[in-house]
């Protein structure tokens, strides 16, 4: 399995630029890299200053760097159109309105799940020790990384787990022929299951898979970054550095009206970055006179982001999401559940038990988090929050403590 570096942030701030110089500097460092763009607005191929196409071709014979474009639209025509008319006809056969079945049949970020689904086949099939992705912007990025999950309970639903009392069931009402359709709708489904569970392996492994954010030095991004850092670390995704791309340089002691330009800009500029301290180091790129196009210019860029460093840092130990403490014995025990996750002052947050399950929701965005075994015999008795995350409190409920 290849290292994945995914990079995100919104449109325009230079996550092509960067991904592309990030797999340039690794394929020239000797490792064979392949950057991959999943951005349905592709220009992958106008920063590598290359025609791409859907399979990876080698960019840079010198350097080893293989780079692809995928089309989501063809992947979802080849994954799902069949699928989709098979299920209409099923759903019709069972008595569903046509209507319904039309809307039943239509899944949200299909696409996008797709396309990732294709980065992690390329990642554990292909020779590439990196994968570099240049993903859509944020929130769509966001969006789509919970969507294993809710694809999952979608599929619960549509197909229930009683597969043969459905089927039973069918075979009173439709005609014949209903039923080996619906036998390889099933299958089908369940392997597109199984594929977006892998991908969610995937993308919350740290040692296979973690996340560069680019951002550009404005006002509105701050509080903008911190909730995508909150989103991310409350699906499991390891953000490995915040990168901020077009700082101006910065125009020393020189006079006149440009060097004034600069040095306001430069002001602001790093006024937005000393914001955003507490979130870790945050690497930064010059806005250069030229834009970067071509491996020669993209190496450039690659060696002011990473100076000497290696662009690819080791794997990195998980680090734990979820922490366990607690004091007292029997049922005067008092158990504590952090949950790490950066927030900000206006997070709006909510906690719900739910079975077995703790779910977590922050600015609107759902998480389940399964309970250590000790806590599921315990009952809540309070939530507090601060800018590392959530503390929990427990206490052992004596219905079910022995
Ligand atoms: N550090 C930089 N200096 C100068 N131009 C840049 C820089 N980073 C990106 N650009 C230019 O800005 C435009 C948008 O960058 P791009 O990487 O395509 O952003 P995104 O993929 O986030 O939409 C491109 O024309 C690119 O060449
Ligand atoms: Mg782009």
């Amino acid at each position: 399995m290849s290292r994945v570096l995914l990079f995100t942030g919104k449109g325009g701030v230079g996550k092509t630029t960067l991904a592309a110089a990030t797999a340039a500097s690794l394929a020239a460092n000797g490792r064979k890299a392949l950057v991959v763009s999943t951005d349905p607005a592709h220009s992958l191929g106008d920063a590598l200053d290359v025609r791409l196409g859907a399979a990876p071709s080698e960019v840079d014979t010198a350097g080893g760097l293989f780079a692809c474009q995928i089309d989501p639209r063809g992947l979802v025509d080849e994954a799902w159109g069949d699928l989709r008319g098979h299920l209409r006809t099923v759903l019709a056969g069972a008595g569903v309105d046509e209507l319904d079945a039309e809307e039943l049949t239509v899944l949200p970020g299909v696409e996008e799940l797709l396309a990732l689904a294709e980065v992690r086949r390329l990642a554990s099939s292909g020779p590439w020790e990196v994968v570099v992705v240049d993903c859509g912007p944020t929130a769509e990025t966001l969006r789509l990384l919970s969507l294993p999950e809710a694809f999952a309970g979608y599929l619960e639903r549509l197909f229930p787990t009683h597969r043969r009392v459905v089927r039973g069931l069918l075979a009173g009402v439709a005609g014949t022929g209903t039923v080996e359709k619906w036998d390889a709708t099933a299958d089908a489904l369940s392997r597109l299951a199984e594929r977006l569970d892998s991908l969610r392996t995937m993308l919350s492994d740290p040692s296979s898979c973690s996340v560069r954010l680019v951002l550009t030095p404005e006002r509105v991004v701050a509080a903008e970054t911190r909730r995508t850092l909150t989103a991310l670390a409350l699906q499991g995704i390891r953000v490995d550095s915040v990168i901020a791309n077009r700082l101006v340089p910065s125009p020393g002691s020189a006079r006149g009206a440009a060097a004034t330009w600069l040095r306001t800009r430069r002001h602001e500029q790093d006024a937005v970055l000393a914001e955003l301290t507490g979130i870790g180091e945050i690497r930064t790129v010059d806005h250069r006179a030229s834009e970067p196009v071509g491996v020669p210019a993209l190496l450039e860029v690659a060696s002011q982001l990473y100076g000497s460093e290696d662009p690819l840092p080791g794997a990195v130990v998980s680090e734990s999401l979820l922490e366990v403490s607690g004091s007292g014995r029997g049922l005067d025990a008092r158990y504590s559940l952090r949950i790490a996750l950066p927030l900000a002052d206006d997070t709006d947050l909510d906690l719900a038990r739910v079975g077995d399950d703790l779910a977590l929701t922050i600015d609107g965005r759902r998480r389940l988090v399964a309970l250590p075994s000790l806590l599921k015999r315990c009952i809540v008795t309070g939530a507090e929050m601060d800018a590392g995350g959530v503390t929990v409190g427990f206490r052992p409920d004596p219905k079910l403590w022995r």
